[in-house]
């Protein structure tokens, strides 16, 4: 490549452009505050971890582990590392490294990019963003169904009502000893119709028969549609958690469908899985993925410490908002400052200065540019207000306060420019 030709980003990475950046912050701004209104708190990890973290931590025979992962060995010192394909077990390993649990259960949540080398389509990308949560500590089945209602106010905050708002499938895997007898069961199930089985198929039967019940292969829609089902395998306790969190959903009106085939994608799951379900998305219509994980602390290397959570692929959530429920974001401007005429710049700076002191977004038109030229960026820009600073009105002391949102359909005021910062304060806070 020649050294001026233009650079693209790599396949499947998105750039979020400042156009798209405020319905960003106002979804980021809503799920921050609903995850703290349940007592969760942020937790940040590295981006990279060691390979063997994902590969213990999500099951050597997963498609994250097996064909997804942007792993890599460092060139300077050797180490395997690898981009963090989801953040659940980084946060466990990070609760263990620095003893969190020692005072206590631990509520916390995070946002952030994800990587999987997947076959970008819409919905489904390469490097994506998750807002996560993970309860570590907290056996009861009250937690599942809390993290569920959660979720369900989420929808409701961000406007995402009626048949807008995702649906919720869920399921019970039960615990080990009740998944190895269903997976002897489906083992000889599939035996039984191995002429039908794939080559994916095959390889799996066992090493992870349960994946198998994934396949999207329609020459084996039957045999999958005929398997033994996990439920009929679960025992009186895990039975009891499932009915225990169906009980809070029916008690709060979250609505629900029991989906027995529902398994996920990464083995660290027990009991309560979830998924959350559009159909306005096309093909990856999950917004929103969960479930109880109790025995990843210990198997990661920490005291046994019961667990649960989930996230939401952001591109997702806010593709879904722009399809059924577009918010109307506020651009996060009050005032544009137009200027013209000698001497009206050193003004504009002061005036503009004294606003942000009174706690206004101000934008000061930079550089030269006619009135006409200024005021068609001020619409531009979305700010409520243009202040208009000329040779005139500052004679006389003043400046224009001009309204440019349609809703503020008052007309241009002259006011003195000492009075601009508490004048345009009041305007906008009403
Ligand atoms: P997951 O189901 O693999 O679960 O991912 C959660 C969500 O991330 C999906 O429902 C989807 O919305 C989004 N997502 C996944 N892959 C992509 C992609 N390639 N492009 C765009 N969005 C994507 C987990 O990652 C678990 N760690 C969730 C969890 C937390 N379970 C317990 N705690």
């Amino acid at each position: 490549m020649g050294a001026s030709e233009k650079l693209a980003g790599v396949k499947g990475m998105n750039d979020l452009l400042p156009d798209q950046s405020p319905l960003w912050e106002w979804v980021e701004a809503r799920v921050a505050k609903v995850f703290r209104q349940y007592g969760y708190r942020a937790i940040r990890t590295p981006i990279l971890e060691p390979t063997a973290l994902f590969v213990r931590g999500i099951g050597e025979v997963t498609d994250i582990v097996e064909k997804e992962m942007y792993t890599f060995t460092d060139a300077l010192n050797g180490e395997q590392l690898t981009l963090r394909p989801e953040n659940t077990a980084a946060v466990v390993r990070s609760a263990i490294e620095h003893n969190l649990l020692y005072d206590g259960p631990k509520r916390l949540w995070y946002v952030g990019p994800m990587f999987r080398h997947e076959r970008p389509q819409r919905g489904r990308y390469r490097q994506f963003h998750q807002f996560g949560i993970e309860a570590l500590g907290l056996p009861g089945p009250d937690i599942d169904a809390e993290q569920l209602l959660m979720i369900a106010r989420l929808w409701q905050v961000l406007g995402l009502q009626g048949e807008n708002a995702p649906r919720l499938e869920i399921n019970s895997l039960g615990e080990k000893e009740e998944r190895l007898a269903h997976r002897q069961a489906l083992i000889n199930h599939f035996e039984a119709h191995a002429a039908v089985l794939d080559a994916d198929a095959q390889r799996r039967l066992h090493t992870n028969p349960l994946r198998i019940l994934d396949s999207k292969n329609p020459a084996m829609r039957d045999v999958v549609a005929s398997a033994p089902l996990l439920s009929d395998f679960l025992g009186q306790q895990s039975r009891a958690h499932f009915d225990a969190v169906c009980a809070v959903l029916d008690a709060h009106g979250v609505a629900y469908t029991v989906n027995p085939r529902l398994v996920r994608g990464l083995d660290y799951y027990n009991l309560t899985v979830f998924e959350w379900v559009t159909d306005k998305l096309g093909a990856q219509g999950t917004v929103c993925g969960g479930g109880r994980y109790d025995t990843l602390v210990e198997q990661m290397g920490g005291k046994p410490a019961p667990a649960c959570g989930f996230a939401i692929g952001v591109e997702r959530l806010v593709e879904l908002l722009k399809e059924v429920a577009p918010p109307d974001v506020p651009s996060g401007l009050d005032v544009y400052l137009v200027h013209w005429g000698e001497g009206s710049q050193a003004v504009a700076l002061q005036v503009a200065e004294q606003c942000r002191s009174a706690g206004l977004a101000v934008q000061m038109h930079c550089g030269e540019g006619s009135l006409k030229s200024q005021m068609k960026k001020a619409d531009q820009s979305g700010a409520a207000y243009a202040i208009l600073l000329g040779d005139d009105e500052r004679a006389q002391g003043k400046a224009s306060v001009k309204p440019l949102r349609a809703q503020t359909a008052a007309t241009q005021e002259l006011v003195p420019i000492g009075d601009l910062p508490i004048f345009l304060k009041e305007k906008c806070n009403a």
